[in-house]
């Protein structure tokens, strides 16, 4: 299983959501990666608030570097995991088909299906924003592994 997470800037939600996740299903048959909708940390390693996050429940994702979401991603990933409505427009605008967007959804309703909640953009928020966006990413991505166990 391919599972690609994506956010705004690749340098706050989507990276904590590859560490997570990176950490949930261990050495299992899986491949995780991240990317931004949007290029401009392209190359960065993750905001400092969200690596003292992570670092703060045991997920170190202070070497991962951002980059921007490109059409071949689709062809590359089994999942897509969007953060919030606007991303999952900009996704959804680069699909070529409908094989494309059936691979892209929010990554709330995977533990809270259908209700089609955004993770909120913790960027220009203070400390507690991350903490908030780190639980709730959390519990989405254990409801993914399980998912994972339930269809090997
Ligand atoms: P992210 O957060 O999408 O969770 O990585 C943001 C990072 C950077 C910006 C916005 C959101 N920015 O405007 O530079």
């Amino acid at each position: 299983m391919k599972i690609l997470m994506v956010c705004l800037g690749n340098i706050c939600r989507s990276p904590l959501a590859e560490g997570i996740l990176r950490k949930k299903t261990g050495m299992e048959n899986t491949r995780i990666d991240s990317a931004g909708t949007g290029g401009w940390h392209a190359g960065e390693h993750p905001d400092k608030r969200a690596i003292e996050t992570g670092k703060q429940f045991g997920v170190d994702i202070s070497k991962l570097v951002a980059r921007q979401f490109s059409v071949h991603d689709f062809d590359e990933f089994d999942r897509i995991f969007v953060m919030d409505r606007d991303n999952l427009r900009d996704v959804l605008s680069l699909a070529r088909h409908d094989d494309d967007k059936r691979k892209v959804d929010l990554l709330l309703n995977a533990d809270q299906p259908g209700s089609n909640r955004s993770v909120p953009d913790p960027y220009y928020g203070g400390d507690d924003g991350f903490v908030r966006v780190f639980k709730m990413i959390d519990e989405a991505c254990t409801a993914i592994v399980k998912q994972i166990h339930q269809n090997s």
